[in-house]
């Protein structure tokens, strides 16, 4: 069953038609990547979906619920979650922090309460202690969990960033470009928790991706865009066989 769909999905900008009457549905379980040549508008989909945009024409329905109009400020608490093309985290403080911060997306007691320190504001913060621990030991973050963010190598941050998604408690989890600035290595270690998190947690992952090692290691399925346009959608090896894909990449990262 689809756990999101997007319907004749538009959103234009003056004259650019960033995404144009694109529609495609996700199945809970499954990871789907979305690709095509830059500024095909794939980080605008996740814009739409996160409702940091109002598409201009379409739907988008999450877990049987039309999200087209919600405000953005309730996405999180319907359990979706996403990363940044570049890195959005707190420099300035540690691993752990930036996890609870990620967690204080679901705080159930009042803000009367949480000043008051009352005994629900207290269980939430030991139920967010005891999530972002328990993301650390995913994610194997044990050794860098009280180390400043702003410290850390660049592949360890990408790390932070899923894991601080993770605390979030997600259904949906959209990853924009999981493995920019990732060396062929750390690249492969992300598509290993790409995978876990997804057989192991079981949440449905929408994925932006131009590196086509990891879209064909961990993709259930895949849509190419270009010009805001939906090209293909289908299996990783039909998808960069299909003529019109092989064509929107000429001159450009064709994808070995
Ligand atoms: N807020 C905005 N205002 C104007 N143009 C935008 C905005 N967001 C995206 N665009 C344009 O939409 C197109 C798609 O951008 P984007 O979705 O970021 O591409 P990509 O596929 O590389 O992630 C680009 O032409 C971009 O300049
Ligand atoms: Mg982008």
């Amino acid at each position: 069953m689809a756990l999101f769909r997007a319907e004749r999905l538009a959103v234009q900008f003056g004259g650019i038609r960033a995404v144009d009457d694109v529609s495609f549905a996700v199945d809970a379980g499954e990871v789907f990547a979305i690709i095509g040549p830059n500024g095909a508008g794939k980080t605008t989909i996740f814009n739409l979906v996160s409702r940091l945009y109002t598409p201009t024409a379409g739907r988008m329905i999450y877990a049987e619920r039309d999200i087209t109009t919600l405000p953005a400020h309730r996405i999180a608490g319907l359990g979706i979650a996403r990363t940044f093309q570049n890195i959005e985290l707190f420099a300035g403080a540690t691993v752990l922090q930036n996890l609870l911060i990620g967690c204080h997306c679901h705080v159930r007691a009042s803000l009367a309460a949480q000043l008051l320190f009352l005994p629900s504001a207290r269980r939430d913060e030991l139920a967010h202690r005891e999530k972002a621990e328990d993301v650390i030991a995913f994610l194997g973050l044990q050794r860098y969990r009280d180390a400043t963010v702003g410290g850390l190598p660049y592949g360890v941050r990408k790390v932070v960033e899923l894991g601080r998604a993770l605390c979030t408690e997600p259904k949906l989890l959209l990853l924009d470009e999981p493995s920019s600035g990732l060396n062929t290595e750390e690249t492969e270690v992300m598509g290993f928790w790409i995978e876990d998190i997804k057989q192991d947690l079981g949440i449905t992952v929408i994925m932006v991706e131009h590196d086509m090692n990891l879209v064909r290691q961990v993709s259930d399925r895949v849509m190419a865009l270009n010009y805001g346009r939906l090209l293909a959608l289908g299996t990783p090896a039909e998808v960069q066989s299909h003529p019109e894909v092989i064509r929107a990449y000429i001159g450009g990262e064709v994808p070995p």
